[in-house]
Parts: C-alpha cells; sequence; structure tokens
C-alpha cells in the first residue's frame, strides 16, 4: 500500500559559526498509511515537535534538514519553500496551546477566512458559509457567535475545537496534532480525542498525533513510534508496542503512565533525562539509564530491527525483553 507520508533518515542540525552544536534529530524513521492515527511519544526535548515542524516546512532559522520526507510517494520536502505550499493544503497543524496559536486581536472568523483565502478562491459568503460549516463540525454551539468571537472569549475546549476547524478548513490528507490535549482538562481532552476519531472516520486523513502522554496514544492512536534523543526507538501497532514493548525505554514509559494497576503503588520515573546536546554519541543514546545496558550498548548504535510482524525495536538486548 502506498504510504501517506514517509519519513526516512530524517535529521536536523543547529549551527553556530559553521561549527554544529546540536543534531536533536538522528535518523528519524516513520511512515502513515492513508486514514492512520500515528502517535509519536517520547519525553519532552525528544525531537517531537521539530519532526512535526520538519513535515511542515517550518523548522525555524538555522536549521539545517538531511533526508527525505515524502507526501503520497513524491518528494515534498526537499527544500523547505517546497513544504510550506503544502501547508495548509495537504498537511495541517495543530498546536499545543490553542490560547496562544491564535492571534488575540482578530476573531476566530477573521483568521479562518484569511486561511482560506490563501488557499482557496472563494467569495466572502462562500468562506463565511464554508467556515460556519467547519465550526459545527467540530460540535461548536452556535457556529455564528464563535466566527466573531474574539479567541479571550472561549474556553481552552473551544478554542481546540476551533483550531481543528481551522486545520480541517482546505481539507487535508494529513494532520499534525502537537499536543491536543496536553492544555485541557481530563474531561474536555477527552472530548476531544472522540471528536478526532470521529471527525477521521467521516474523511479519512491520517493523523500524525504527538504527545509525551501513553494514555492518550492508548486511546486512540492506530500505531505508535516511541522517539528517544531524536530517532525512533520502537514503533509497532499499538496493541503490540503497549502490550509486549521491546525496548527498555517503552518499558520505562510504560511503568510512568499512571492506571488502574498502579493505584496505590508509587509511580515509576525513569532515572536521568534525555541528553539535551546530541553530538558525541556513539553507542545507545539510552544507555546511561538504561538498567539492561552492557559494555556492547556503549560501543555500538542500534538501529531499528525487526522483532515480531510489524513491530521494530532498535535495542541490542530486545529479544531478551
Ligand atoms: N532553535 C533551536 N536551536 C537549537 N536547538 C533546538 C532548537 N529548537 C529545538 N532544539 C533542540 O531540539 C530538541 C528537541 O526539541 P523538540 O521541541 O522537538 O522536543 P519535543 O519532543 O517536542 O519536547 P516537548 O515534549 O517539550 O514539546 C530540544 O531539546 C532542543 O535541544
Ligand atoms: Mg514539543
Amino acid at each position: 500500500m502506498k504510504q501517506l507520508l514517509e519519513v526516512r533518515e530524517l535529521e536536523i542540525e543547529f549551527s553556530d559559526r559553521g561549527a554544529v552544536t546540536n543534531r536533536p534529530l538522528r535518523g528519524v524513521n516513520l511512515t502513515i498509511a492513508p486514514g492512520e492515527i500515528l502517535g509519536v511519544v517520547g519525553e519532552t526535548g525528544c525531537g517531537k515537535s521539530l519532526t512535526g515542524l520538519a513535515i511542515l516546512g517550518l523548522l525555524p532559522n538555522g536549521a539545517r534538514q538531511l533526508g527525505t520526507i515524502a507526501l503520497d510517494g513524491t518528494l515534498a520536502t526537499d527544500t523547505p519553500h517546497g513544504a510550506a505550499s503544502l501547508r495548509g493544503k495537504v498537511i495541517s497543524l495543530v498546536f499545543q496551546n490553542p490560547g496562544t496559536a491564535f492571534n488575540p486581536v482578530f476573531t476566530i472568523g477573521q483568521q479562518m477566512r484569511e486561511v482560506l483565502k490563501r488557499h482557496k478562491a472563494m467569495s466572502r459568503a462562500e468562506a463565511r458559509g464554508h467556515i460556519l460549516r467547519q465550526l459545527g463540525l467540530v460540535q461548536l454551539p452556535n457556529p455564528e457567535r464563535v466566527f466573531g468571537s474574539y479567541p479571550h472569549e472561549l474556553s481552552g475546549g473551544m478554542l481546540q475545537r476551533a483550531m481543528i476547524a481551522m486545520a480541517l478548513l482546505c481539507e487535508p490528507r494529513l494532520l499534525i496534532l502537537d499536543e491536543p490535549t496536553t492544555a485541557l482538562d481530563v474531561t474536555v481532552a477527552k472530548k476531544i480525542l472522540e471528536l478526532i476519531l470521529e471527525l477521521r472516520g467521516s474523511f479519512g486523513f491520517g493523523v500524525m498525533l504527538i504527545s509525551h502522554n501513553l494514555g492518550v496514544v492508548r486511546d486512540i492512536c492506530d500505531r505508535v513510534a516511541v522517539l528517544y534523543a531524536g530517532r525512533v526507538i520502537e514503533t509497532g501497532t499499538t496493541q503490540d508496542v503497549l502490550a509486549s514493548p521491546r525496548h527498555p525505554y517503552t518499558r520505562g514509559l510504560l511503568g510512568a503512565l499512571p492506571g488502574p494497576e498502579s493505584v496505590g503503588r508509587p509511580l515509576v520515573a525513569i532515572p536521568g533525562s534525555v541528553p539535551s546536546r546530541l553530538l558525541g554519541i556513539n553507542g545507545c543514546a539510552f544507555a546511561n539509564r538504561c538498567a539492561m545496558a552492557i559494555d556492547e550498548c556503549l560501543a555500538t548504535d542500534p538501529i531499528l530491527q525487526p522483532v515480531a510482524q510489524g513491530h521494530e525495536a532498535a535495542c541490542i538486548r530486545s529479544a531478551e525483553s
């Protein structure tokens, strides 16, 4: 089957006066099939947002990108400019904090109209009608009122729904959601996740759902890619990865997840933190935090290898898990 998105060996480097100062992505590989929801998980700083921004061609100034990003089998992001033209048309992004993603001095309707203006030839009245329909689709009560509201007049949950409506304006094939529920309380978050599932069912777009929360991934993702220090270290169906994780880091993340089985027990944190500068690491980047590490882990950099049908892990001891 042709992949909707195929990211191969994506590397990102930052330099200062010609010298590379950081390499936060060190060869990310991932795919999303049409209509599939892929969860991208990992601790803070592991490269989730940078991966999403690279796909959209929105990397910060000074970032150098290597590797390939293909959409529908066509290389889309050889140049950041090429990717930018796809933004909103083929791919849309929903940011972490809806409160800051909207411009406070324009109404929701004005901001959504701007998006349409850039991508679609529509009269003012047509655009208004289309926007009101989208606001209704994301189950916002009274779309007319939301259209004329300023961001501060809406609650966090309403803003997130409006963000999703805006992202869907140009019928994207791929939606990138960066921590879409982190700023929301639990019940509102649950409703937003249900909405995403429902819209995927109606429109069939693929989703890259970025989250540090495996609970969110468990609820709605078909497959999951676990990122650590700028690499995918485990990937497979959500069922396989969560039921039989093969990388010690994934097991650590699962151990830190609150759930019915952890009531009354202390949560287990993974010792240490993600290395902040990813230069000059020779072996496995997780080795210094890993209870299973042996000498060989410090010397060899493990690559993703199949551990079962459709399930891959980058750990030389994955067979022992
Ligand atoms: N403009 C920049 N210049 C230099 N390094 C950067 C820049 N932006 C990001 N980085 C590096 O990239 C790493 C990954 O950042 P990214 O924002 O992708 O993390 P994340 O996984 O999304 O984390 P979070 O869960 O906190 O959102 C950071 O730790 C930082 O070292
Ligand atoms: Mg982020």
